[in-house]
């Protein structure tokens, strides 16, 4: 059986990802197989583990919002990537993260990805870049 911790704090710049990835890495180091999550459009946890952009296959966003894969729908395992931490992999995040709350507030069942009839897919944000360069 798996165990989750989050690292949660309402204010900001405290070090909520510097403590999640630190805890994932020295858990990892410890001989756990960890998995983090990286919801923050913002990609620092991402990017602090050495995760591109320009190599990873769709981020949490994918993950989130869309269901058909034309609209890029991606699961966690299609996104999921090592990191130089043996043990330690990242399912990572994209700055279309940002706004995504809001994009989601309507949507019923919001906890779930959009039925497929639903709302259509979420506006990525303006700067995307699709994961892979195209
Ligand atoms: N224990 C610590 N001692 C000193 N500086 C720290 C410590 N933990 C984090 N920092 C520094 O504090 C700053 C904010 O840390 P971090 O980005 O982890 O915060 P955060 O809560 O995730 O911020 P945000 O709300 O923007 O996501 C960073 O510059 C980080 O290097
Ligand atoms: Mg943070």
């Amino acid at each position: 059986m798996g165990v989750v911790y989050a690292v949660v704090n309402q204010k900001g710049g405290v070090g909520k990802t510097t403590t999640a990835v630190n805890l994932a890495s020295c858990a990892a180091l410890d001989g756990a197989r960890v998995l983090l999550f990286d919801l923050d459009a913002q990609c620092n946890a991402s990017s602090g583990l050495g995760v591109e952009r320009s190599t990873i296959a769709g981020s949490m966003f994918d993950v989130v919002t869309a269901h058909d894969p034309a609209d890029g729908a991606r699961t966690l395992e299609d996104i999921v990537v090592a990191t130089e931490v043996a043990g330690l992999s990242v399912c990572p995040a994209t700055i279309d993260l940002a706004g995504v709350d809001l994009s989601l507030a309507n949507v019923i069942a919001r906890h779930l990805r959009p039925d497929p009839g639903g709302h259509g897919p979420v506006p990525r944000h303006p700067d995307h870049q699709r994961p892979g360069g195209s």
